[in-house]
């Protein structure tokens, strides 16, 4: 092992290494500060993210490995971001996670770090700063939930609220079943248990090679995840040996396998702007393109809910994500390398489906062309995004009169008025709701559907919006629409009445007007004024440097990497 990033702060007889040592020292032994790796536990266990609260025991079992190998383990608590409770939107948060974590891995003397996360955000924001800091890192994913189960049949975290809650709307469930349901979602420690956002990151994460594969998918409450908490925290001690840094093995191969993953798992739409983030951070050219180019072709292999019918706790007995790779061999980069120091493939061979039902073989797959969809069109110029397999075959190439709404109080104040005009075939459009508009991209594309049409027996109409929607959500979709009507962006210039045409064959979405009358066309007052302008603090900051959905939704000042460099002495 060379010199330890560390030794800066600790080396040395001076006055200086004095104060660094002294202060640490409270019980540690006597030889912590010379050449032993210091390893950083980014813990984002929160009270207030109940879906990462257990984290605190996994960073123990962490902290047993980083001592055995050799290592000083070190807590860093991390700014915890909880999807259901955090307002406007956890995502307005991200960066400003991301920018702290990177700034206190930097400004403190630490060798590497053990990322933990869980609930949507975390693991994104986790990546992001270790990828800017580039020291040695590895994330261990706290794991789903253990299965929920409603009068006799599985009830996913999210996905069972949206369609409960419709149910109710629809008159087919009671308040009160509806309201007894809370417990029997939520079940046990960890994030949710659908294929929803928090799932997907975890994969995700695994599949570009930044958790110890196999360890992905571990349910919260399995004594697995103690097992290779431990695990990951020897070998965060010989990362740092190996000078085994994000610059040093995640590559362009390594979102290719990701993206990869990504189709096969039916994974959230949320992915696509953590993924372009984390490349952003390590300056790899990812563009939306790759997710389209990549990953449309690919085979929904896994049968989560909402996409399909199991949980995550199914997903794991049945082979998890090694085994969905298996299957997909020929498709991955064979160079990408993991935290391990080996390729992925090369845990692959022995990797079989234990439940066919729950994973699928490449021969019956449970939707042969999965993936991501990147739409363009005169409605959205860079790009937006559709999920063909969490939406109706037959809206998938559809033409009809949009009904518009400028932000979601508007939208709430008049879906359900009796006397709104709207149909079946009618297009819900909602803007105000990127980065900028609202801000900070909140999960509301998934509009639910007008009252009288549930009533009516509709269960799915084709939506339009420039945020983001729940990775536990479904429906036919078009959303991340860059760029916003906040940022200028056509969709503010959509007028109820007009069509909208929508093709997702031919990757299309678009307004049925002339380009003259388009370009003509000013976004009216009642848009612009529900545009965010806040006058202070991290919102300011946000608005003014946000980049737009189709490259990350990162801040223009946090995309690249600074290093772990700090030049000058704090005394
Ligand atoms: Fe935390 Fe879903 S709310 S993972
Ligand atoms: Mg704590």
């Amino acid at each position: 092992m060379g010199t330890l990033r560390s030794a800066q702060w600790y080396a040395g007889q001076d006055r200086n290494a004095y104060l660094h040592r002294a202060w640490m020292r409270r019980g540690v032994p006597s030889d912590a500060f010379t050449g032993r790796p210091q390893i950083a536990i980014a813990n984002t266990a929160s009270d207030l993210t109940p879906c990462n609260a257990h984290l605190d025991e996994v960073a123990a079992s962490v902290r047993n490995g980083v001592y055995e190998a050799g290592g000083i383990p070190l807590e860093l608590p991390a700014v915890s971001l909880g999807e259901t409770n955090v307002r406007p939107t956890a995502m307005l948060w991200r960066n400003m996670a991301a920018m702290a974590t990177e700034e206190m891995l930097r400004a403190n003397p630490i060798d590497g770090v053990v990322l933990l996360g869980g609930c949507d955000k975390t693991i994104p924001s986790l990546l992001m700063a270790a990828a800017s800091v580039d020291l040695p890192a590895v994330v261990v994913p706290g794991g789903p939930m253990l299965n929920g189960t409603f009068r006799g049949s599985l009830l996913g975290c999210g996905t069972g609220v949206w369609r409960l809650s419709e149910e109710v709307r629809a008159g087919t469930l009671s308040q009160e079943q509806f309201v007894r349901s809370e417990s029997s979602m939520i079940r046990s420690r960890g994030h949710c248990n659908t294929m929803g956002t928090a799932s997907t990151m975890a994969l995700v994460a695994e599949a570009l090679g930044t958790v110890v594969p196999g360890v992905a998918g571990t349910p919260a409450p399995d004594s697995r995840l103690l097992e290779a908490a431990h695990h990951t925290g020897r070998l965060a001690v010989d990362m740092v040996g190996a000078d085994r840094r994000p610059a040093t093995f995640l590559t362009k191969a390594s979102f290719h396998n990701a993206i990869v993953a990504l189709a096969a798992i039916g994974g959230s739409t949320n992915a696509v702007v953590h993924l372009l983030a984390i490349a952003g951070r390590l300056g790899i050219e990812l563009t939306l393109d790759d997710f389209d180019r990549v990953g449309s072709r690919v085979p929904v292999l896994v049968d989560l809910q909402p996409a399909g019918r199991f949980l995550m706790e199914d997903f794991h007995r049945a082979g998890g994500l090694l085994a969905v790779l298996r299957e997909l061999r020929d498709l991955l980069d064979p160079e990408a390398l993991t935290v391990t120091g080996e390729p992925l493939i090369s845990y692959l061979d022995d990797a079989p489906i234990w439940d066919g039902e729950v994973i699928r073989t490449r021969a019956e797959p449970l939707v042969a062309e999965g993936g991501i969809a990147v739409l363009r069109g005169n409605l959205a110029p860079d790009g937006a995004l559709i999920k063909p397999a969490a939406a109706s075959p037959h809206l998938l190439r559809h033409r009809g009169r949009a009904v518009v709404f400028d932000s979601i109080e508007d939208f709430h104040a008049r879906i359900d008025d009796p006397d709104l005009d709207v149909d079946a075939d009618s297009v819900l459009v909602l803007r105000g709701c990127g980065p900028k508009g609202y801000p900070g991209m909140p999960e509301v594309s998934n509009m639910p559907l007008p009252e009288k049409l549930l009533k009516q027996g509709v269960r799915d109409m084709v939506r339009v919006c420039d945020g983001r929607m729940s990775g536990t959500a479904y429906g036919t979709v078009v959303l991340h629409v860059a760029p916003e009507a906040a940022a200028g962006g056509p969709l503010g210039l959509v007028r109820t009445g007009d069509f909208v045409t929508l093709d997702v064959e031919a990757r299309r979405i678009d307004l049925d007007l002339p380009a003259d009358e388009l370009a003509r066309r000013t976004p009216n007052q009642a848009t612009t004024t529900g545009f965010a302008n806040p006058a202070r603090g991290w919102e300011r900051l946000y608005v003014d440097h946000v980049l737009q959905a189709d490259t990350g939704a990162d801040l223009d000042f946090l995309v690249g990497s600074s290093g772990s460099d700090v030049g000058r002495e704090s005394h």
